[in-house]
């Protein structure tokens, strides 16, 4: 092959290239665009946003935020919708936004291959939400930093308001955070609301922090800038799975709440039939193995999907028998928050 004809070959070559580069994009712009508001861990959405766009050539826009904040974006956006699906995140805000009519009714196809917890999450949020994962709450630490501070282990949630761990726990803020409300819910159920808001007042004297995101107390104990997290137990799973530091997972001695991580369709959004898509991937085994991929541990909500190896065993986990309906009503969302901000927040 003489040089000249080689070149031309090599430039007719890169003509098709880009020639086909610049279909793909016709392609994609074809297929239309989708905003989602995710409210997982950056990884998992950006895994997600990335095989979505593969499979379906639809272009997406993502922004990540906690639930309480994409809650509070989807209400304030409700007169001119921006979004399309938001997906992940805890159940109450979801069931909240449901009720508030923030969100619309939709019948996948894919509802009969959901575990019951999933389908019944769609069912007390008039169809307006689903379930797409599920998770229990609990705290950790770094067996590591324990030795350091020379203090026990805590096993139960009441040994928290110890004075040993003075300065020593980190929570997120239950307005930005579901995990937070997940708890404070929780505490509620377990001990009555005002033990609860006693419980709170003295564990507020040994938080060190409240965090505006669920997971970051996890990753702070595995570093080290606080002895214990409290988050739902998978998000302590990561840092012991992707690093060397030996991270303690307590499921506390008087049992705990759970999440059933939701997704829903916003009311009016600008491209109601790609999050109809969106809707149906996510709910597919595949889309669903995901998770563990991007180092997220929940027990995924379709029945074939793959339970990720590292993901803690909710059937040996103490769990109570968390009320959606209640407290993912808004009155008692409102109401929670609002005595929280009065006798927690105000104190800090
Ligand atoms: C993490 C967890 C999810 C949970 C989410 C809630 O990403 O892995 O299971 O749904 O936090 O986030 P938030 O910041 O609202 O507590």
């Amino acid at each position: 092959m003489t040089r000249s004809f080689a070149a031309a070959r090599l430039s007719a070559v890169a003509a098709a290239a880009l020639i086909s580069a610049a279909m793909a994009v016709t392609d994609a712009r074809a297929e239309g665009n989708l905003t989602i508001y995710c409210s997982v861990q950056e990884e998992w959405c950006q895994l997600m946003v990335n095989e979505f766009q593969k499979a379906t050539g639809i272009t997406v826009a993502m922004t990540r935020k906690s639930s309480g904040e994409t809650f509070a974006q989807v209400k304030a956006e409700a007169a001119n919708p921006k979004g399309d699906i938001w997906w992940g995140g805890t159940g109450d805000p979801h069931l909240q936004a449901a009720e508030e009519g923030l969100t619309e009714a939709y019948e996948s196809s894919m509802l009969k291959d959901l575990n019951d917890w999933a389908v019944s999450q769609h069912k007390t949020g008039g169809g307006k939400t689903v379930g797409i994962y599920m998770g229990a709450l609990g705290f950790g630490y770094s067996a590591d930093v324990l030795k350091e501070k020379g203090v026990e282990g805590p096993k139960c949630w009441a040994d928290l308001t110890k004075t040993d761990y003075k300065g020593e726990v980190q929570i997120a803020n239950p307005n930005s955070s579901g995990t937070a409300y997940t708890f404070l819910a929780t505490m509620v159920q377990i001990l009555g609301e005002e033990d609860a808001f006693a419980y709170l007042k003295k564990l507020n004297g040994n938080v060190n922090q409240y965090t505006k995101s669920g997971a970051a107390p996890a990753q702070a104990a595995s570093r080290g800038e606080t002895l214990i997290g409290i988050t739902f137990q998978h998000d302590l799973v990561t840092p012991a799975v992707t690093s060397d530091v030996p991270m303690v997972v307590v499921s506390p001695c008087e049992g705990t709440g759970f999440e059933v991580g939701s997704m829903s369709i916003i009311k009016g959004g600008p491209n109601p039939d790609n999050a109809k898509k969106w809707y149906d991937w996510a709910l597919t085994p595949e889309a669903q193995a995901l998770g563990a991929q991007a180092n997220s541990f929940q027990v995924p909500s379709n029945k074939s999907a793959p339970i990720p190896e590292a993901a803690p065993k909710l059937s040996e986990i103490k769990l109570i028998n968390y009320d959606f309906a209640k407290y993912g009503s808004s009155e008692e969302r409102k109401r929670l928050l609002s005595r929280w901000d009065k006798e927690i927040g105000a104190a800090q």
